[in-house]
């Protein structure tokens, strides 16, 4: 029986994350934050202070990646058995996340990893290639965005909410560099899918967008 998958590509602050929790769970579907695994082997890397330009390494540490993930309201990740996932969210850990996934050799052993979530009944995966690159059959593929403006005001928003000290053009900053490194790397950038459904979220609501996927998919 063929396992049916969503992929949800776009930018950091689209939605990405929120819409696909959802959606998952609404289907009973399995759910991939493909993001949360660079973030991870970000974390790793600082941990095992190896040097970002020491690629050998990095690929090292990508191939020994032991992750856990639990998937209830709020995804927890643990890392060799810690809970990382407050730091998961940092933007210091998503800058570094980009930089790391610009690398071909890291992308490759990270592909596997993903693909093994594809199981019964069906996944939603999120992230920048998961229609191009990693499930490019897919049978239903969106392309969610939203302004720069509007990403960065909902992160803003999400942070001060989480009780982390925040500034608004800092993350306008931080957004718009991590967009140009994800859109212009040579490997896998983030680039919509030919047969992907684009949706610009920056006017829309949460509910909206669900909608607008669960109807492609129905
Ligand atoms: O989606 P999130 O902001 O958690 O992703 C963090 C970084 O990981 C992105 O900026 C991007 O560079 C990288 N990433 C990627 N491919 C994916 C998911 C994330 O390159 N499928």
């Amino acid at each position: 029986m063929p396992i049916p998958v969503l992929t949800i590509d776009g930018p950091s602050g689209a939605g990405k994350g929120t819409v696909s929790r959802l959606i998952a769970k609404k289907l009973g579907w399995h759910y991939l934050d493909s993001g949360s695994i660079y973030r991870s082997l970000a974390i790793a890397v600082q941990k095992a202070s190896v040097d970002l330009a020491a690629v050998d390494k990095i690929v090292k540490v990508a191939q020994g990646l032991a992750l856990e993930f639990e998937c209830g309201d709020e995804l927890i990740v643990r890392l060799d058995g810690e809970d990382i996932t407050n730091q998961l969210g940092l933007e210091q850990t998503g800058g570094m996340a980009s930089q790391i996934a610009a690398l071909p050799a890291v992308r490759q052993v990270l592909l596997k990893k993903q693909q093994d979530f594809k199981q019964l009944p069906g996944l939603v995966a999120d992230g920048r290639d998961m229609g191009t690159v990693v499930f490019p059959d897919a049978e239903n593929k969106v392309f969610l965005t939203a302004s720069a403006e509007k990403r960065a005001q909902r992160r803003y928003k999400q942070l001060i909410e989480k009780e982390i000290d925040a500034n608004l053009v800092q993350i306008i900053n931080e957004i718009e560099a991590r967009d140009r490194r994800d859109m212009e790397r040579a490997t896998a950038p983030l680039a919509m899918a030919s047969d992907a459904l684009y949706i610009d979220s920056s006017d829309m609501t949460i509910d909206a967008v669900v909608e607008e996927v669960l109807n492609l998919i129905r």
